[in-house]
C-alpha cells in the first residue's frame, strides 16, 4: 500500500493567461503526480466557488495564492498519509476539511486541484493507465457498467466562438460540428479537422474576421448567428461529407448571457424573446440547419421552459444542461424530476471533486441520460480530462476545436488511448 507523503501547489497560468493551480502528490514509493486544473469564463451561478485572490497589483485580481496556500497549509497536510487509492475517503475528507456547501472556504479550485492530483496518483500506485483505473473507481461508484470496451467518446468540435469566448460578435457561444457516433476516434478527428479547414476558408471568402476565439473556433464577424450554422453546414458539404450521417451540427447557446430582464435577445430576430418564442425559433433552426444537440438552449433558472423544450423535441435532439445542472446532484436531482433534458454536460470543476463527479454521472446514467465529459474555455497542456472522460466511458467529448495547444493535447491524448485499446483488444 503506497501513502501519500507530500502534496503541495503552485501558481501556473492558463491559456487566457489567468493563474491557476498545479498541484503535486508525491508518494511514498517516490512517485509523482502532477495535475493542474482549468477554469471557466461562462460560469453557471450554482457552480461551487472558484477561489481568486481578488488583490488588484497582482494578475488584475486573479491571482489564486490564497487557493493554493489551502493546499500546502490545509487540505494536503489533511490527506498525508492516506492511501491515493481511497478516492473516495479522500475526497470525503477534503469535503468535511473545506466545511462549506459550494467550497467556498478553501476554493473549488484548491479542492478540485487535490482530488484530481489524487486520482493521478491512485492510477501510478495500481500500476494503471489513468483512464484505467478512473474506469475501476467509476464501475465501484456506478458510474460505468460493463467492460472498459474500445469505444472512444465521441469528440463534440466548436468550430467557432461566440458570446464570452468569442472576439467576433456572435450571441450563441459555441457552433458544433458532430461526427457520427459510429466513426472511429481518429477519423472523426481527422474528418472534423478537415472541415475546419474549410470553414476558415469561407470565412476568408465571406471577408469576416478569422481569428480564433478562447477554445481555437473562429471567432468571426457574421450578420446572425444562422450564418455561423450555414458556414458550417457549407464547410461539412465542401469536405464531401454528408451532413445528417458523416456529421451533425449542435449548440451551446449559453443562454445566461442572453437573457436579461426576463427575456431573450439575439442577433436574428429584432424583438426580445419570451422562453416559447425562443423554442420556436429553435425549432425553426434545427429543421433547417438538422441540429442534432442544443445545449443551454435556455437560462439556467428557466426551469418551466426547459421542461417544455425536452416534452417537445427530446425525441428527437439532445438537449444538453451544463448552466442548468452544474455538475451537481441536487441540480440533477430536480432535473430528473422535472424531465428538464436528456444529457449532461459534466465538468468536475463545477462541484470540485472526482468522488462527487461520479456520483453525478452515475444519476445522470440511471435516469437514462447520455453524458458528455467537457474541459473548460480556460485550460492547460493537462489531459487529465481526456482520460475521465474513457474511464467513465462518456457518450461524447467536448474540447473546443481542434486547435490551440490546450485543446490537442485532449485530443492528441485520446488518439493514443484509441491505439491502446485497440492493442488491448487484439491481445
Ligand atoms: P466555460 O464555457 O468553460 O467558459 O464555462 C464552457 C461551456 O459553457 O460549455
Ligand atoms: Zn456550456
Amino acid at each position: 500500500m503506497a501513502k501519500i507523503s507530500r502534496i503541495w501547489a503552485r501558481e501556473i497560468l492558463d491559456s487566457r493567461a489567468y493563474p491557476t493551480i498545479e498541484a503535486v502528490v508525491q508518494l511514498d514509493t517516490g512517485q509523482v503526480a502532477v495535475s493542474s486544473i482549468p477554469s471557466g469564463a461562462s460560469v453557471g451561478k450554482f457552480e461551487a466557488l472558484e477561489l481568486r485572490d481578488g488583490d488588484e497589483k497582482r494578475f488584475a485580481g486573479k491571482g489564486v495564492l490564497k487557493a493554493v496556500d489551502n493546499v500546502n497549509q490545509v487540505l494536503g497536510p489533511a490527506i498525508v498519509g492516506m492511501d491515493p487509492v481511497k478516492q473516495a475517503e479522500i475526497d470525503k475528507k477534503l469535503i468535511e476539511t473545506d466545511g462549506s456547501k459550494n467550497k467556498s472556504r478553501l476554493g473549488a479550485n484548491a479542492v478540485l486541484a487535490v482530488s484530481q492530483t489524487v486520482n493521478k496518483a491512485g492510477a501510478l500506485a495500481s500500476n494503471m493507465s489513468l483512464y484505467q483505473w478512473v474506469f475501476k473507481l467509476a464501475t465501484t461508484a456506478g458510474a460505468a457498467k460493463e467492460n472498459l470496451g474500445t469505444k472512444i467518446p465521441t469528440p463534440i468540435f466548436n468550430m467557432i466562438n461566440g458570446g464570452l469566448h468569442g472576439a467576433g460578435n456572435l450571441d450563441f457561444q459555441e457552433f458544433f460540428v458532430v461526427p457520427a457516433t459510429s466513426k472511429p476516434y481518429s477519423e472523426a478527428l481527422r474528418g472534423a479537422t478537415e472541415i475546419y479547414y474549410l470553414i476558415r476558408e469561407s470565412l476568408i471568402k465571406r471577408g469576416a474576421i478569422h481569428s480564433v476565439g478562447d477554445e481555437g473556433g473562429y471567432a468571426p464577424n457574421l450578420f446572425t448567428n444562422a450564418d455561423a450554422l450555414a458556414i458550417n453546414l457549407e464547410a461539412i458539404g465542401n469536405a464531401q461529407y454528408q451532413i445528417g450521417s458523416d456529421f451533425f451540427l449542435g449548440l451551446d447557446v449559453a443562454a445566461n448571457i442572453i437573457f436579461k430582464d426576463g427575456a431573450y435577445t439575439i442577433r436574428d430576430r429584432s424583438n426580445s424573446l419570451s422562453s416559447t418564442n425562443l423554442i420556436d425559433y429553435f425549432e425553426e433552426i434545427t429543421k433547417e440547419y438538422k441540429l442534432t444537440l442544443l445545449e443551454d438552449p435556455l437560462q439556467e433558472e428557466d426551469w418551466e421552459g426547459w421542461k417544455l423544450l425536452t416534452e417537445k423535441y427530446g425525441q428527437q435532439i439532445l438537449i444538453v444542461g451544463d448552466d442548468l445542472l452544474v455538475t451537481n446532484p441536487e441540480r440533477v436531482k430536480k432535473a430528473i424530476e422535472q424531465k428538464s433534458c436528456n444529457a449532461i454536460l459534466v465538468k468536475p470543476n463545477q462541484i470540485g471533486t472526482i468522488t462527487e463527479t461520479l456520483e453525478v454521472i452515475r444519476m445522470s446514467r440511471e435516469a437514462g441520460w447520455k453524458v458528455i465529459v467537457s474541459h473548460r474555455s480556460g485550460e492547460t497542456n493537462d489531459w487529465y480530462i481526456a482520460d475521465f472522460a474513457v474511464g467513465v466511458k462518456a457518450d461524447f467529448v467536448k474540447f473546443g476545436a481542434p486547435a490551440r495547444g490546450e485543446r490537442t493535447a485532449k485530443y492528441n491524448r485520446l488518439l493514443t488511448v484509441e491505439a491502446e485499446l485497440a492493442q488491448t483488444k487484439s491481445v
